[in-house]
C-alpha cells in the first residue's frame, strides 16, 4: 500500500501529523505494508489534509480527512489499493484530475503535492536538475541571455526584469558576489513561497545555482522569515543533500565552478522583505532600510554586488533553462511573461494555489476557482497584492491580471495575493488597518512613514466620527488625500510608498463607508 500524506504548515495545522501516524498504527496492527510518502501540498487547502492511494489507475485522493476519520477510510483505501473504486463520501477521484488542478497551468508547481520534497531521485525523476544540467554547459553569457530572453519579471511584486538585474550583477567590478533569495513572504494571504520551499525545496537551489553559474557568484543566502519554521528545517536539510550530491559545493554540477548556500532565519518583521532592510539584517543589523542608489547589485551584501529575487523568480528560472525561454515567454500577456501562482485567501469557499499565465482576470480566479465567498455572501471588495496593494471593485474583475493593466487602474498584482471580503467588510476601517499595519512595521527611517502612519489612522478616525458633519468630514478627507500624496512621493520605500494604495482605493471605490454619496474629487 502505498500512501501519500501532506507535510506542509497548512496540512500539519489540521492535524495531519495526526493522520499519517493513524494510518501507520492501522498497518501494522494489520500487517499490510506500508509505503508513506510526505508530500508537499496540491494546493487545495480546504481540501487539507488530503490523503492519497496508489492505484492501478493513478493517485485517487480523499479529503479533508480529519484524524477521526482514518479508521473509516482504511478499507475505503485498501480497496482502492486493489483496484475497486470506493463509495467513500471523501473522495474526489484521479488527484490529477480535479477540475481545480486540470484547469491549472502549473511550471514553477509542476512537481509540489506529487514528489517527496527531500527525495533527490523523485526530485530527478519528475525533470529536475535538467535546467542546471543545461547551464553548466553554457557560457554565463548565454544564461543571461535565456534568462533574459524569457521575459521573466520579479515574482517578489516590483516585477522588474531579472535577466536585467542579474547582467548588472554580472558585469559589476568585485570578486565576490552573491546571491541572496528573498523568502521573508511577510504579505498578508501569501504563502505560495512557503509552499514552494516547503514541497519543492530542491527546485529553488537549482535556480539559485542557475544565478550564481550566470553571474559567476559563489556563495549564496536563502532568507527565510521566523514564522516558517518547516520551510526552513526543510530547505536545510535539501541544501545538505544537494550539497552531497555534487549539485552545490566546490563543483557545481560539473561545471568546475563553485556555489555555497546557507539558510538563514529572519527575527520577524514585515520590512526585512524590503531588500536592504534584509541585507542589514543578514549582516547582523537591525533591519532598516537603505537609501538606493547604491543598488544592491552593483553594492550589496557586505558591499558586494549581490543578485536579490524572491523564491518564485528563482523557482521559475529552471524551467526556462531545461524548456527553452521560448517556451516560458509563450506563457502570459503584453509584457507580462510566464506564469504567476497566485494565492486565493480571506473570505473565500476554495483558497489555495492557482498557478496560471498572466492575463486571466480576478472574476475567474475568485469565482471560477475559488467559488466565491465561504460566507455565501456577495464579494465586496478584492485586495490584490498583498496588504500594500489596492482593492479592486466589481467593475475591475474583468480586467486582465498582468503588470502594465493593473498599474493603468491604480492596482498592483504584486506578489499575487488575493484576499477576498463579503459585503459585511466595512472599508473605512480596512483603510485604518493600512495606517495601522504601516505605523506597526515601520522601520523608521523616513518620516512620512513613520509619522504619516499614525497621523492617517486618526485622520480617517475623524472622518468616521464626523460621518454626519459635511464640514469637517471634506477638511479631513483633503487632509487625507494630502497625507497620500505626501507618502507616496515622500517615503523612502515601498512599506510608506504604498500604504495609501489600500486607503485611496477604498475611499474612491466604496465612498459610502466614508458617509459620502460618491467619491470625492482628488
Ligand atoms: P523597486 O522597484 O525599487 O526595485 C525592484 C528590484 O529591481 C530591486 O531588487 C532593485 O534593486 C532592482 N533594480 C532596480 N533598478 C535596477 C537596475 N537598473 N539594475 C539592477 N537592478 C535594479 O522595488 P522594491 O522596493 O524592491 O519592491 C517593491 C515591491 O515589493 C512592491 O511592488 C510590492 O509589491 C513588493 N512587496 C512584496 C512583499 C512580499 O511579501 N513578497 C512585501 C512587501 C512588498
Ligand atoms: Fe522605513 Fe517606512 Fe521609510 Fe520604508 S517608508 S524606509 S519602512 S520609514
Amino acid at each position: 500500500l502505498r500512501l501519500w500524506v501532506p507535510r506542509d504548515s497548512a496540512a500539519l495545522a489540521v492535524g495531519a501529523d495526526t493522520v499519517a501516524d493513524a494510518l501507520q498504527s492501522l498497518a501494522a496492527l494489520q500487517g499490510v505494508p506500508l509505503a508513506l510518502v510526505r508530500n508537499g501540498s496540491r494546493g487545495l487547502l480546504w481540501l487539507e489534509t488530503l490523503v492519497e492511494v496508489d492505484t492501478p489507475h493513478g493517485r485517487v485522493a480523499f479529503g479533508p480527512v480529519m484524524p477521526e476519520d482514518v479508521a473509516a477510510l482504511w478499507p475505503a483505501l485498501c480497496a482502492e489499493a486493489r483496484g475497486e473504486a470506493s463509495a467513500h463520501p471523501l473522495r474526489h477521484g484521479l488527484a490529477e484530475q480535479m477540475p481545480y488542478l486540470v484547469l491549472q497551468e502549473r511550471l514553477t508547481f509542476a512537481r509540489v503535492g506529487i514528489t517527496d520534497p527531500l527525495s533527490l531521485d523523485d526530485y530527478a525523476a519528475h525533470g529536475g536538475w535538467a535546467g542546471l544540467k543545461a547551464a553548466a554547459a553554457m557560457a554565463p553569457a548565454d544564461i543571461l541571455h535565456q534568462v533574459t530572453h524569457s521575459g521573466l519579471r520579479g515574482r517578489g511584486g516590483a516585477a522588474f526584469p531579472a535577466g536585467i538585474k542579474w547582467r548588472t550583477v554580472a558585469h559589476a567590478a568585485g570578486e565576490t558576489k552573491y546571491i541572496v533569495c528573498n523568502a521573508d513572504e511577510g504579505d498578508s494571504g501569501t504563502f505560495a513561497d512557503r509552499m514552494l520551499m516547503e514541497g519543492d525545496p530542491c527546485l529553488l537551489i537549482e535556480g539559485m545555482a542557475i544565478a550564481a553559474l550566470a553571474v559567476g557568484a559563489t556563495e549564496g543566502y536563502i532568507y527565510v522569515r521566523s514564522e516558517y519554521p518547516h520551510a526552513v528545517a526543510t530547505l536545510r536539510e535539501a541544501v545538505a543533500r544537494a550539497e552531497a550530491a555534487g549539485w552545490l559545493g566546490a563543483d557545481v554540477a560539473g561545471s568546475g565552478r563553485a556555489f555555497r548556500l546557507q539558510v538563514r532565519m529572519g527575527a520577524g518583521s514585515y520590512v526585512c522583505g524590503e531588500e536592504t532592510a534584509m541585507l542589514e539584517s543578514l549582516e547582523g543589523r537591525r533591519g532598516i532600510v537603505r537609501a538606493k542608489p547604491p543598488l544592491p547589485a552593483v553594492h550589496g551584501l557586505f558591499g558586494c554586488p549581490t543578485v536579490i529575487n524572491n523564491v518564485l523568480t528563482f523557482a521559475a528560472v529552471p524551467t526556462i533553462l531545461a524548456r527553452g525561454a521560448d517556451f516560458y515567454r509563450g506563457y502570459g500577456v503584453g509584457r507580462s511573461h510566464g506564469t504567476l501562482p497566485f494565492q486565493l485567501g480571506g473570505n473565500i469557499r476554495h483558497g489555495g494555489l492557482v498557478e496560471k499565465a498572466f492575463g486571466l482576470t480576478l472574476r475567474e480566479l475568485v469565482f471560477g476557482f475559488g467559488g466565491g465567498t465561504a460566507s455565501g455572501r456577495p464579494v465586496k471588495a478584492i485586495q490584490v497584492g498583498g496588504p500594500l496593494g489596492a482593492y479592486v471593485p466589481e467593475s475591475q474583475w474583468d480586467v486582465p491580471l498582468d503588470y502594465e493593466a493593473y498599474a493603468a487602474i491604480g492596482a498592483v498584482v504584486g506578489h499575487g495575493g488575493v484576499v477576498v471580503h463579503d459585503d459585511t467588510a466595512d472599508m473605512a476601517q480596512l483603510a485604518r488597518y493600512a495606517f495601522a499595519f504601516c505605523a506597526l512595521e515601520s522601520c523608521g527611517k523616513c518620516t512620512p512613514c513613520r509619522i504619516g502612519s499614525t497621523r492617517g489612522v486618526e485622520v480617517i478616525d475623524r472622518i468616521v466620527l464626523h460621518r454626519k458633519n459635511p464640514g469637517v468630514r471634506h477638511q479631513q478627507l483633503e487632509l487625507l488625500r494630502d497625507l497620500c500624496d505626501t507618502m507616496i512621493g515622500g517615503s523612502l520605500c515601498a512599506m510608506g510608498g504604498m500604504t495609501p494604495y489600500p486607503v485611496l482605493s477604498a475611499l474612491d471605490h466604496y465612498p459610502a463607508d466614508f458617509g459620502l454619496d460618491a467619491a470625492p474629487l482628488a
